[in-house]
């Protein structure tokens, strides 16, 4: 039983019902943008399944969504293993039986470009960002074709827009993702499926840390863009675009801390 000793001081304790009756799966919902997308969504009276490899984590986000009177459901997963993306969909299905927003999220960084990036790192990266990406589109898009409507909100990257100087690898991978959920977009939407980019710039979270920037890499080159994003800022994207009429579509969506010029 959580106590009122649990609930933080500055949440509010109210659900409204933009998303009542609805199922959202996030991945990478044990931090970051997914964390925050996870709260937010359930705050709009979604059901949110939160997925993710570090139980813990993801248990405190439940825990936080229960204290404001919010349903969410934990699935332990490595979204890098098709296997894996199936159970967690069984799972969803055998709890929930529907299917409304996928936010396909569970992503990482890699400093560095061609020369200076970590080699080893490249195929766990890659399958990661766009196979297990592409392969939870597909599983969500097949499902929510049933009913003939749904969102799938995929988070790429500004560096997935323009080449970013610091991250060249990474970007390479959001790139790849941005045309698959482009290319996604205009084989569903005519049947109801709603596929969004979201593109943040920089957004303070655990991603520094994974992609291995350190002050020559990406530090020194952040220090003019002033407050960067938090996580909120993009899961308050995320809400927006999800919450739209369904005949609204947010295609693509770029979201920049204000003093982020490039990339
Ligand atoms: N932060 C930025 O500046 C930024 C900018 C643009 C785009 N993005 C994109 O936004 C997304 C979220 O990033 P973030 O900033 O929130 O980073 P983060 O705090 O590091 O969160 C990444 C999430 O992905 C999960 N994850 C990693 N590998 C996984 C796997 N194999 N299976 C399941 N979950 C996995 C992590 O959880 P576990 O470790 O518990 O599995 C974590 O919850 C990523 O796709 C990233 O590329 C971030």
């Amino acid at each position: 039983m959580l106590t009122e000793a649990f609930i933080p001081d500055d949440m509010e304790l109210i659900v409204d019902e933009k998303l009542k009756n609805k199922t959202a799966i996030i991945t990478g919902a044990s931090s970051g943008i997914g964390r925050a997308a996870g709260m937010q969504l359930a705050r709009h009276g979604a059901t949110v399944v939160l997925v993710a490899r570090r139980e813990k984590q993801l248990q405190a986000v439940a825990g936080e969504i229960k204290a404001f009177g919010g349903n969410s459901i934990v699935v332990v997963a490595d979204m890098s293993r098709s296997e894996e993306i199936d159970r967690c969909l069984s799972i969803c299905r055998e709890r929930t039986g529907r299917l409304d927003i996928a936010v396909v999220n569970a992503g990482r960084g890699l400093a560095g470009g061609l020369l200076s990036s970590d080699e080893s790192q490249w195929e766990e990266m890659y399958k990661l960002n766009v196979l297990s990406a592409a392969r939870l589109m597909r599983r969500c898009g097949a499902w929510m074709l049933e009913r003939g409507s749904g969102d799938i909100v995929v988070l790429g990257s500004v560096s997935g827009h323009h080449i970013s100087p610091f991250s060249g690898f990474y970007g390479s991978s959001k790139w790849a993702l941005a045309s698959l959920a482009e290319a996604f977009r205009r084989e569903v939407a005519s049947k109801g499926i709603r596929v969004s980019t979201i593109k943040p710039g920089v957004v303070e979270s655990e991603f520094q840390a994974v992609a291995g920037y350190d002050r020559d890499n990406f530090y020194k080159t952040i220090e003019k863009y002033g407050t960067l994003l938090t996580p909120e800022d993009v899961a308050d994207a995320i809400a927006y675009v999800v919450t739209r009429p369904a005949h609204v579509l947010i295609n693509d969506l770029i979201i920049r801390p204000i003093g982020q010029d490039y990339p």
